[in-house]
């Protein structure tokens, strides 16, 4: 039964997007329901490019928040849709606007580097954004001399420090869920697997990313999975990733580092506010829409580009 229902309201939404000329585009953390029915499903970065070309005159988002907005200043005449309002981000809530602008203030002569997990008015404040698939890139296009602010990622930040030999002064902030992983429990995996390959998110606390055979983007991750010989990971991310590895190598086997050990899940509680239900509820009413003003849109758009530009 509840097959038969998910699979009309499949129809539904695919029918309603046809109606409307819209696109879905998903994050790889969202439910595997969404992640099918997708037009895109991929990492920060490649949202963000597939929201610059898109076509279309609606964009669904499923994602979160500061996605969304993303997708909005890059497209400022196309309604931006979200299945729930409320699916924000630890990360993005540790660095509130009012006070980064103070602590930026402490360091004159530095340029913002702000990672893309963080809101649209932290964006207004930075030089280039950056995404988990593009930050050494990007903090090496500046000069080896060139001071530099790294927000809101304490993590990702502290990681591009030591692969790069910088110094880079990190806004102390950090995703719940990645910061919460734990040395302890994949010590344990490993010694429970050892023929697996341990792969993690560079949000990741530095002890986990030092045991990490290979660190990178969800679209890293799941890539690394496809091209490697070995046939079973440890992953260090939100479980959400596991759906498309699973489809990409069905002979591969994928453990999750839980946060829990009654759980056996790693789950974003924001990404997983979306549903298919919401998703098909917010293309009928085109509700809720994601709206910004023209200044912090204006604003917000010069450092997306520029991060853009650079990743052609
Ligand atoms: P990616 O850009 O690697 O998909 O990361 C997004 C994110 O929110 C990780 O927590
Ligand atoms: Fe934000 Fe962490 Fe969820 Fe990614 S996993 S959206 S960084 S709270």
């Amino acid at each position: 039964m509840k097959t038969r229902l998910s699979d009309s309201l499949i129809e539904r939404i695919e029918k309603l997007k046809k109606e409307k000329n819209a696109v879905i585009l998903a994050h790889y953390y969202q439910v595997p329901e969404i992640q099918d029915i997708a037009d895109f499903v991929g990492d920060s970065l490649g949202l963000s490019q597939n929201a610059l070309q898109t076509k279309a005159d609606i964009i669904v988002f499923a994602g979160v928040h500061f996605m969304a907005e993303t997708a909005k200043i890059l497209n400022p005449s196309k309604k931006v849709l979200i299945p729930d309002l409320n699916a924000g981000c630890s990360l993005a809530d540790s660095c509130p606007p009012e006070k980064f602008l103070k602590f930026k203030s402490r360091y004159p002569g530095h340029v913002v580097i702000s990672y893309i997990n963080c809101s649209a008015q932290i964006k207004t404040m930075s030089d280039i954004i950056c995404t988990s698939s593009n930050a050494l890139k990007i903090v090496e296009s500046f000069p080896k001399e060139q001071k530099i602010i790294f927000a809101p990622d304490k993590n990702l930040g502290a990681y591009i420090n030591g692969m790069t030999g910088r110094n880079m002064v990190l806004w102390n902030g950090s995703c719940e869920v990645h910061n919460i992983i734990k040395t302890e429990t994949i010590i344990k995996l490993k010694a429970a697997h050892p023929d697996a390959l341990l792969i993690a998110h560079p949000e990741c606390k530095a002890i986990v990313l030092e045991l990490a055979d290979y660190i990178g983007s969800t679209t890293g991750l799941l890539n690394y999975t496809m091209k490697s010989d070995c046939r079973k990971f440890i992953v260090a991310t939100e479980s959400g990733i596991l759906h498309q590895m699973k489809k990409a190598s069905p002979g591969k086997e994928f453990i999750i580092v839980s946060t829990d050990e009654a759980c056996s899940c790693n789950d974003c509680p924001y990404m997983k506010m979306n549903t298919l239900e919401k998703l098909h509820a917010c293309l009928y009413n085109e509700q809720p829409e994601l709206k910004l003003s023209k200044s912090v849109i204006e604003k917000a758009k010069k450092p997306i580009l520029r991060m853009l530009k650079l990743s052609e």
